[in-house]
């Protein structure tokens, strides 16, 4: 009795430490390695999946779960969202309701505009996808840009371009649409260039790393933007972060969920860097009335239609005023006035 007990446990045991084939593991991560680094909410993931091994993929971001797929190729590949900071991606296949495989790996997404989230932590970084050859991928996807890749797009020749045929077809042209289509289609704001697949007018296969952007962002921006650049090196106050030429750091370049592409909307992208402006105390501290001003949830008094934020009163890019007055107001109380008349 015992010993047939013992031999059990010991059964049991050995088939926790060397798990039996049918739980070896059926997925093999492509493409991206462990603890990686990215500047979007987006990444590209591709993965091999043994022949008929598994009925459906269960893509889980950071214990949730994002996508579902059933595998009819031994290659799978998709997209995710991140948040913020480290993320953690498992994926799972199952096949006939019990778990065949699993990987999992972790990656990091930083941001210039979040403090916290200016430097991956110890042991993750930029693992740049074309500056190596990737030879497995080209079985499949065209990894040389071709003509419709290189198509020059300025304001002007813009709406040629998409007028010139439906977005679909425009986009399908392009070599990076197999890979990057979600850069577009995940998002109800895109920005002009990128909405009609001009992807090198600011991606050069020539720098190094290979597609890296020229630094800073203006020379690429007001290449296009000439008017804003002209007008707004004119002003006498620039503000901070576009004196440094950091436009992306408000703007998407490709897409967002907020009119202008910007990565959040604009009350709270003011209020990532000037926490303390939010209660609107500061507007009317140096007056004797009330204690505080809206700076939002209130309608704009000037733009009709739109909510007043902090860009009903400050110009975000530049102004000859200090305090960076919108409305051309030329002081504190001709911009009170343009609202409250009396
Ligand atoms: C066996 C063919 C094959 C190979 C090899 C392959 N892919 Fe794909 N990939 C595809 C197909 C087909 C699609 C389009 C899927 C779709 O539209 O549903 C695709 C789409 C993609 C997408 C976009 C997915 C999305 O939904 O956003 C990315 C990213 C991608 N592949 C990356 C890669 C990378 C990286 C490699 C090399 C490690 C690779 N692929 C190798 C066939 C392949
Ligand atoms: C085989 C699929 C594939 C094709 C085709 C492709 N890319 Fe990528 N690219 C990726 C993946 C995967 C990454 C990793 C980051 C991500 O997922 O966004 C990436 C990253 C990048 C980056 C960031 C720098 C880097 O090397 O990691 C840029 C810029 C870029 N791609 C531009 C392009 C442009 C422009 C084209 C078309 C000329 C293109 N890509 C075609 C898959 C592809
Ligand atoms: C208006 C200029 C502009 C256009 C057009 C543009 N990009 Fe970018 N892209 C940038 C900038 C700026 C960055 C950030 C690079 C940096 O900070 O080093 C970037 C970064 C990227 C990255 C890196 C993402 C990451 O998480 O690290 C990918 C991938 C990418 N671009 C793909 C594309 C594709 C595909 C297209 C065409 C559909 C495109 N871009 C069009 C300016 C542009
Ligand atoms: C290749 C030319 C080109 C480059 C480079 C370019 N843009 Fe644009 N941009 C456009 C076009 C075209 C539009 C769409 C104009 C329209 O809709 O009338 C646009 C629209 C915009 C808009 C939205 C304007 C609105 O009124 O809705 C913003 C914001 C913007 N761009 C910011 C930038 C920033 C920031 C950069 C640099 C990272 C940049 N652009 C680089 C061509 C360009
Ligand atoms: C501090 C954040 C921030 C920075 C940095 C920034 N912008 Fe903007 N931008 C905004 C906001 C907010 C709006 C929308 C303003 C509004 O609601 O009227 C905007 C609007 C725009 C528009 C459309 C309206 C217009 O004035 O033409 C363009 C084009 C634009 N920005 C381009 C740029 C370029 C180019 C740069 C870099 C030189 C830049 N932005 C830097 C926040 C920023
Ligand atoms: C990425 C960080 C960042 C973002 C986002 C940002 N700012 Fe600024 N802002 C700065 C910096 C840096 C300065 C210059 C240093 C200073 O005076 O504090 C500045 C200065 C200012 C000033 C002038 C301050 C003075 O002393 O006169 C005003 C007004 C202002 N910002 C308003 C805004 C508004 C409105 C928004 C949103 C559209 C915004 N900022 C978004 C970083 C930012
Ligand atoms: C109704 C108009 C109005 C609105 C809305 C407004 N401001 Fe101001 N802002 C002012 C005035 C007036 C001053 C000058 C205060 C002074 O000099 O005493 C100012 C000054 C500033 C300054 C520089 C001085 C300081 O107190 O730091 C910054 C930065 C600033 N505002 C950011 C913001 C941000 C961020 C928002 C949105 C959360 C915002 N403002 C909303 C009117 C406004
Ligand atoms: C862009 C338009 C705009 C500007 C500029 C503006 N205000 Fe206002 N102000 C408003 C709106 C909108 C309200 C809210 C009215 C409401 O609640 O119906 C408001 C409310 C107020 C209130 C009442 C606050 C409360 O809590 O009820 C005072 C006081 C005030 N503003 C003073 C000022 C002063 C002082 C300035 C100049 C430093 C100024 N405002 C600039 C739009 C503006």
């Amino acid at each position: 009795m015992i010993f047939r007990k013992l031999f059990y446990t010991a059964v049991l045991v050995l088939l926790f430490v060397f798990p039996a084939d049918s739980s070896k593991n059926v997925i093999a991560l492509n493409y991206p390695v462990d603890r990686t680094v990215m500047d979007f909410d987006l990444m590209g993931v591709s993965i091999s999946v043994a022949q008929d091994s598994a009925d459906v993929i269960i893509v889980v971001v950071n214990g949730q779960e994002q996508l579902r797929i059933i595998p009819d190729s031994k290659f799978e590949c998709f997209s995710v969202h991140l948040k913020y900071g480290e993320n953690r991606i498992d994926i799972k296949a199952e096949k006939a309701g019990h778990q065949a495989g699993s990987i999992g790996f972790s990656v990091f997404r930083r941001s210039d505009l979040e403090s916290a989230y200016t430097k991956p932590p110890d042991g993750f970084q930029k693992d740049f996808f074309h500056s190596k050859d990737r030879v497995v991928c080209s079985e499949c996807h065209e990894l040389m840009p071709n003509d419709a890749d290189r198509k020059p797009v300025n304001l002007v020749t813009f709406n040629k371009a998409v007028s010139s045929g439906d977005r679909k077809a425009v986009a399908m042209a392009s070599t990076c649409y197999s890979c990057h289509g979600k850069i577009t289609s995940s998002y109800p704001y895109v920005h002009g260039p990128t909405s009609v697949w001009s992807c090198l007018s600011c991606h050069s296969s020539e720098s190094d790393p290979k597609y890296g952007v020229v630094k800073p962002d203006t020379s690429i921006c007001f290449n296009c933007h000439v008017e804003q650049g002209k007008d707004w090196r004119a002003k006498k106050y620039i503000h901070g972060p576009v004196n440094t030429g950091k436009c992306a750091i408000c703007h998407s370049p490709h897409a967002s969920y907020y009119p202008f592409n910007l990565f959040k909307p604009v009350w709270d992208l003011c209020v990532t860097c000037h926490e303390k402006n939010a209660s609107g105390r500061h507007i009317i501290a140096g007056y004797v009335y009330g204690d505080s001003h809206p700076t939002k949830g209130v309608p704009d008094s000037i733009r009709k239609g739109k909510e007043l934020t902090c860009a009903s009163c400050h110009n975000p890019h530049a102004s000859d005023s200090p305090r960076l007055w919108a409305l051309s107001a030329g002081s504190a109380f001709a911009l009170c006035q343009k609202c409250h008349q009396k």
